[in-house]
């Protein structure tokens, strides 16, 4: 009772903190380098399992490399009780890796090396569709092909399985996926690249969810960064503002968003309760460095409740 699956990227973060982005042609020293767990669909994973009860299981559906950094990877995803049966390993491809900038302000720049997480197939889900069968909610971003997304979201409709859509990157989407979705959660950026409105205010967060509603998507919520998020369906609409704290790395803070929101979804909490938790799991986040290391377990986040 309560499982969540999530579909989606592993990466290898390799983060040096610096006092600006560097701008294009220009030279900046760090002050510190990092190598962490990262990729979406793993910080979303971890996310999820570190806000999850003992009951609640964690299924992350994957590809990685038959390299170092995939072992590494693949050991550190155990530790956090993830269930990893669905987790495939491709030899002779590389794992995924990032290349962030992490400036003083919090703010990060991401350059991705996909490597295995190209090689997650439709046939792929397919093949570990018993764990999304087997789960409350599926949770997938944009970092793995859209094919493979789009055939985990027609498993999970057949069988009852909430879905949860972070269109992180952004990408272009097939239109049908829209009618799939019971929760889709754009950024501002992401949200107009989809509806053509820029959500600024709550009253443009309003029209911009009138698009996607109109599309299909069952519930939208709009996470709008340090202002909070909004959410919208066919029977209410409240904007739930952020918690203030003081960012100094905001890297991931999405995905902690994200994984949290659908533990709680799959535990049967309440719209409104569900982004709450959220939103305090992602304004902790971006408190602490790293990016699955920055997320907070569950009794933390019901600390601040
Ligand atoms: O959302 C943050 C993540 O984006 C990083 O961990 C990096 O791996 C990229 O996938």
């Amino acid at each position: 009772m309560g499982n969540v699956v999530i579909v989606g990227s592993s990466n290898t973060d390799m983060v040096l903190n610096v006092p600006d982005i560097p701008k294009p042609g220009q030279t900046l020293s760090g002050n510190c380098f990092t190598t962490t767990g990262g990729g979406k669909g793993a910080n979303q994973a971890v996310a999820v399992a570190k806000a999850s009860t003992d009951k609640q299981e964690t299924y992350f559906i994957a590809c990685i490399g038959d390299d170092s950094l995939g072992s590494i990877a693949l050991a550190s995803y155990k530790a956090e009780g993830i269930n990893t049966k669905y987790i495939c390993v491709e030899s002779g491809v590389s794992s995924g890796v990032a290349l962030i900038f992490v400036a003083d302000s919090g703010e990060n720049s991401i350059g991705i090396n996909p490597g295995a997480n190209a090689k997650l197939s439709p046939d792929y889900i397919e093949a570990a569709g018993e764990a999304i069968v087997n789960s409350d909610v599926l949770l997938t971003q944009l970092e793995t092909p859209i094919p493979a997304v789009l055939k985990a979201m027609q498993i999970a409709k057949s069988a009852g399985t909430k879905t949860i859509l972070n269109p992180a990157p952004a990408a272009e989407l097939p239109e049908e996926i829209f009618a799939l979705l019971d929760y889709f959660t754009p950024n501002q950026i992401e949200t107009e690249m989809y509806t053509g409105v820029f959500p600024e205010s709550e009253d443009s967060a309003r029209q911009a969810a009138e698009v996607l509603l109109a599309k299909g998507v069952k519930n939208v919520i709009i996470t709008m960064g340090s202002k909070g998020s909004f959410c919208m369906n066919s029977e209410q609409a409240e904007f739930v503002p952020a918690i203030k704290v003081k960012a100094i790395d905001t890297v991931a803070a999405g995905d902690t968003f994200n994984g949290v929101f659908a533990s709680a979804i799959a535990r049967g909490e309440t719209l409104i309760k569900s982004l709450k938790l959220a939103t305090i799991a992602g304004g902790i986040a971006v408190t602490r460095k790293g990016a699955q290391d920055s997320a907070p377990s569950l009794e933390e986040i019901l600390n601040n409740y």
